[in-house]
């Protein structure tokens, strides 16, 4: 099936939305002057010490939203580039009166410089784009992206990886993750097929439409 833009119908949100559950960071000020951001961890976005997840193009929103409701002694943190979506993502918070999510627009590589060690329990990266149209270039999967995964976990903490994308998954994901031995799979399985979870995210629905079944994987960082 090809790939096309998602259409979204949303407005940016009010100053108050935005002040409570959106961040808006510029690439260019990160790259330059990272020190110029707050450590992305639950001290500095939530005013506490509770657990900390990240997703990683995290999209509309709607399943950070679902575990942020189901587990509010955790804080939970979605970066994306695309901002309607996230615009989304903030309203669903809202309406949810969530209050400990927070969604920044910035691309993943960027943020990298913000994440304290050993600081987020669990990675959630969920159907990312394959890129492609321009392989090999702006793609978050990659063998930095598992160095900084591994920076950031907490001992035992978890990474989580789902797509729809055949080639992504067996050619690129499988592989880097099975030879690294930081990382031990949490299931028996050599991979999973199949995302049984209360609320499914909108790529999830979409590719389980068209027949496509989410290829999964879950590790966590040894030590
Ligand atoms: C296919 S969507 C999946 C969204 C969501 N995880 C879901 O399951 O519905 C991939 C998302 O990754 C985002 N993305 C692409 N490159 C990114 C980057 N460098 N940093 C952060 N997000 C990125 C896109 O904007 C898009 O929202």
């Amino acid at each position: 099936m090809p790939r096309r833009a998602i259409r979204l119908k949303t407005k940016a949100p009010s100053p108050e939305l935005a002040q409570k559950y959106f961040r808006h960071w510029s690439q260019g000020e990160l790259y330059q002057h990272p020190e110029h951001f707050p450590r992305l961890a639950s001290p500095a976005f939530f005013g506490n010490e509770c657990p900390l997840d990240l997703e990683i193009g995290c999209g509309t929103g709607e399943f950070l939203c679902w575990l942020a409701a189901q587990e509010p002694e955790v804080n939970f943190v979605g970066v994306d580039v695309f901002a309607k979506a996230l615009y989304k993502g903030v309203e669903e918070a809202s309406e949810m009166g969530l209050e400990n999510i927070v969604f920044i627009r910035a691309p993943i590589q960027f943020v990298y410089p913000v994440l304290p060690d050993n600081a987020i329990r669990t990675i959630y990266m969920h159907y990312p784009d394959p890129h492609l149209r321009a392989r090999g270039q702006h793609k978050i999967f990659n063998s930095p992206f598992l160095d900084e995964v591994h920076r950031v976990l907490e001992p035992g903490g978890t990474l989580s990886l789902v797509t729809d994308h055949e080639a992504l998954f067996f050619e690129e994901i499988l592989p880097m993750v099975e030879a690294d031995r930081r990382f031990t799979p949490l299931h028996e399985e050599r991979y999973l097929v199949g995302y049984e979870v209360a609320l499914k995210s909108r790529y999830q629905k979409m590719w389980e439409k068209h027949e496509v079944p989410p290829l999964r994987l879950e590790v966590k960082k040894n030590g």
